[in-house]
């Protein structure tokens, strides 16, 4: 079920596109378009185009793209009625409220309030008589009483049902507990699952609880219990700290792998620190920092482990367009234990002589070799010039190959020779790739996503051609009458088609942003549909791609496997044998 079609119509004309798409991102006119900077993957070029007219946005760069309700979805990381909802309340509409929905989001919000009943019992354990070892912990680790208000830290008692007790008097049933992941469950009781921990609130960047992150008070393992996923917490898209760290005047953002290490930065006056959940940074995690900042400072504990951590976080971050630079912890193993060995006057020394991501790089290649060892160099040059060759400036290819040779113990000319040769090397790979994809077109065309590849590239085309036609001249859909759905292919182009042809067909507005049903890959996939087609708009064109689809389904159908089953029962029945 959903929100009644007229309202979501209605919706649709009380929010321009441009005009929501405005409160984010500056636009300029080019004409009809409008231009500017996506919001969604870092750039310096705008390749972001909002087209009112349309009513829909879509990226060239990261092809991301559908109606205003989608953009919502993503710039605010909303469920479909929670982005319905803030656009209904920007145009000061009333919702009609559908009841599946409603319990969902009720479900939500009962959520956040018990995450949030939760924090402060933690927290005010901590300060009752329970909670005075875990408060000597606290102080032992040099955190201030003014950060642990800040973060809301707590403990959690070691108990089997102080929690649950507290938050049933508060109202709240086992099974919201047991959503909320705060308890286990065993013979049909549910019991504390968090006992005798240090407890970090994880806020979402609106503020809410939605998970915690409990520490042992010694070195008993294992050291850290996470809330799972849960309707409200998801590990892999938010970063804790960022609630905070995203006011930071500060232009750029550290990012350490500790809970502690950011408390303990944002106490020293680095207001920006974050880290990921327990977990490597995922693309969704760069994705999200890069809607805050241009510029990370990658701050891993000194470790091996942290070391390989980062190599693997650097090609993320820059994906999402941002500058990574690299602090290397000296004498310490992470930020927390530094901070508190040499203070924030000597850590904001090691934060300007952070390197960018190629020095680092550049250090950790040198480690790998023996220079002593003529065949150990010359891989060590080989290694380094290739590194070098994907830097983009003429003029950092020189000052780092000026720095390589030295090391290496050859001439720059040398050097530079090398270089050139990977550079070249490398053009000539792009080279290469860049051609096959333009001597196989439909590969080209195949959508990025596993899940909507085309199985016919033929009727595929064929069908993207009329959904685009249609929505640019949905009285077409008139001339379809007998084009069915099923026809299609594929089945995303399918449903969409379905749609639009049932939305015409009652008097609705066709257009890509009252789609139902899909997800934001497959919306972002049907603009881009959308944006590519550029050939005629009329009745013939319409009848031709018909008669493609047609004739492709009906070839299709003789080969089911169905079919060849009969055909096959059919000939052994003619020769005389049994099936
Ligand atoms: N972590 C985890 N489970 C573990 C160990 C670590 O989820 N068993 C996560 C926690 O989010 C932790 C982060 O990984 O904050 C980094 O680990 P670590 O540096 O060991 O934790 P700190 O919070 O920095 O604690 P401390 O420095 O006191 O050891
Ligand atoms: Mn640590």
């Amino acid at each position: 079920m959903a929100f009644p079609p007229s309202f979501i119509d209605e919706l649709i004309a009380r929010n321009p596109i441009e005009d929501v798409v405005g409160q984010y991102v500056s636009l300029k006119r080019s004409g009809s378009n409008l231009f500017g900077l996506c919001p969604f993957h870092g750039e310096k070029t705008a390749s972001f185009s909002v087209a009112p007219d349309k009513g829909i946005y879509y990226c060239f760069g990261c092809h991301k793209g559908g109606g205003v309700v989608n953009f919502m979805m993503e710039v605010e990381g909303l469920s479909y009625p929670d982005a319905v909802r803030a656009l209904a309340k920007r145009a000061g509409m009333e919702v009609p409220e559908d009841e599946q929905y409603q319990s969902r989001y009720r479900k939500q919000e009962r959520l956040w309030a018990l995450m949030k009943e939760a924090g402060r019992f933690y927290h005010s354990q901590l300060y009752a008589p329970v909670g005075a070892e875990c408060l000597a912990y606290v102080q032992k680790r040099g955190l201030s009483k003014s950060i642990v208000t800040r973060f809301g830290i707590g403990f959690a008692p070691n108990s089997w049902n102080a929690l649950v007790d507290a938050m049933k008097k508060k109202g709240y049933t086992d099974e919201e507990l047991k959503d909320a992941d705060l308890v286990g469950e065993k013979n049909g009781r549910i019991y504390d699952r968090f006992r005798n921990r240090l407890m970090f609130p994880i806020f979402d960047v609106r503020g809410n609880v939605i998970g915690f992150g409990g520490r042992v008070l010694d070195d008993s393992k294992p050291k850290y219990l996470n809330t799972s996923e849960t309707l409200i917490f998801n590990k892999r898209k938010n970063l804790f700290g960022l609630n905070f760290a995203k006011k930071t005047k500060l232009d750029y953002m550290i990012l350490v792998e500790g809970n502690i290490d950011v408390v303990a930065l944002h106490q020293y006056g680095f207001d920006c620190a974050v880290a990921s959940l327990g977990t490597s940074l995922t693309e969704e995690h760069a994705a999200l920092l890069s809607r805050y900042t241009e510029q990370v400072v990658l701050t891993y504990d000194s470790d091996e482990a942290g070391q390989r951590a980062a190599q693997r976080a650097i090609p993320m971050l820059e994906k999402a367009g941002i500058q990574v630079k690299v602090l290397q912890i000296r004498d310490a193993k992470d930020p927390d234990e530094y901070l508190k060995k040499f203070g924030a006057d000597k850590f904001k020394l090691l934060l300007e002589e952070s390197s960018n991501r190629v020095e680092y790089q550049l250090n950790a290649v040198a480690r790998k070799y023996e220079m002593k060892d003529d065949e150990q160099r010359i891989r060590f040059i080989h290694e380094a010039a290739e590194l070098i060759s994907t830097l983009g400036s003429a003029v950092q290819r020189e000052i780092y190959g000026h720095r390589v040779a030295e090391t290496g113990k050859i001439s720059f000319e040398a050097m530079k020779l090398e270089i050139d040769k990977a550079f070249k090397r490398r053009i000539a790979r792009e080279k290469k790739k860049q051609e096959k994809i333009d001597l196989a077109p439909a590969q080209a065309m195949q959508p990025k996503s596993r899940s909507i590849r085309y199985v016919n590239m033929k009727s595929a085309m064929a069908e993207e051609t009329v959904i685009a036609m249609v929505l640019k001249e949905p009285a077409l859909l008139d001339q379809a009458k007998e084009l069915k759905p099923a026809a299609f292919s594929s089945a995303l182009l399918g449903k969409v088609y379905g749609q639009l042809k049932q939305r015409h067909e009652q008097g609705l507005e066709v257009s890509l942003a009252v789609l139902e049903d899909c997800t934001a890959e497959e919306i972002s996939h049907v603009t881009g549909v959308l944006q590519r087609q550029q050939g005629p708009v009329n009745e013939a064109a319409l009848a031709d791609c018909i008669r493609t689809i047609r004739a492709e389904h009906q070839l299709a159908g003789v080969s089911t496997e169905d079919d060849l089953l009969a055909l096959r029962n059919q000939l052994k029945e003619r020769k005389g044998i049994k099936a």
